[in-house]
């Protein structure tokens, strides 16, 4: 499926009845600073449609976008950010727990981004857990491979797969667009 239209609708702090539940949803969520809005922009080929920011922290509410008219793309705050006050990283949190497991809205897909050259976090592993426990389809994006020296891709790509490999995990980077393709099949496919 190709992505022909996207669209900001709004963003909330609030989940229930933040949408009609009638599309369905693609919810991307990761640590923050790993490249979710970025990612939501290359994959839309929409440079700001979502906020970005080299500061960790940039997106404080569950923001949704319209694609294709079809379904929502769900751009999720970002968890695990020490740099944030103690009280505002549980707000942060209480959010997407609400969205993710305590909502009645579903998602065909959960996209997690984590950073290609950190890894998967002890943050990312909890999270993951909290996923499959809760019977999310997962696709996992490892995004900044433009980071990765090329000598040291393979070796850094097995680390990430001796770790999450049980997943679909797609080599990524928002700034080449290496694994755009992949990355669009495995969300709308
Ligand atoms: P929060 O909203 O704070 O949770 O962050 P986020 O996950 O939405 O990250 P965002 O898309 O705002 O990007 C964070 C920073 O990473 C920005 O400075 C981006 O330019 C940079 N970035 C995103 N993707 C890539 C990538 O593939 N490669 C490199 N080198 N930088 C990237
Ligand atoms: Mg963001």
């Amino acid at each position: 499926m190709k992505i022909t239209s996207a669209a900001f609708i709004k963003g909330v702090t609030h989940v229930p009845g933040m949408i009609p539940p009638k599309l369905p949803h693609v919810a991307f969520i990761g640590r923050s600073n790993v490249g979710k809005s970025s990612t939501i922009n290359s994959i839309t080929k929409m440079d700001g449609l979502a906020k970005t920011s080299s500061f960790p922290g940039k997106t404080k509410e569950i923001n949704i976008f319209l694609i294709n008219e079809k379904f929502y793309l769900i751009d999720l705050p970002g968890y695990g950010f020490a740099k944030v006050s103690l009280e505002e990283r549980a707000k942060l949190q209480s959010l997407i727990n609400s969205y993710l497991f305590n909502s009645s809205y579903e998602q065909s897909r959960v996209v997690m981004i984590i950073d290609a050259v950190v890894g998967p976090t002890a943050d990312d592993m909890e999270m993951l857990q909290a996923l499959e426990q809760h019977g999310k389809q997962i696709v996992i994006a490892a995004n900044k491979i433009d980071k990765i020296k090329s000598s040291e891709y393979h070796k850094q790509m097995k680390k990430i797969h001796d770790k999450i490999g049980r997943y679909l995990v797609i080599p990524y980077s928002t700034k080449t667009k290496k694994g755009l393709g992949e990355l669009i099949d495995a969300i709308v496919g």
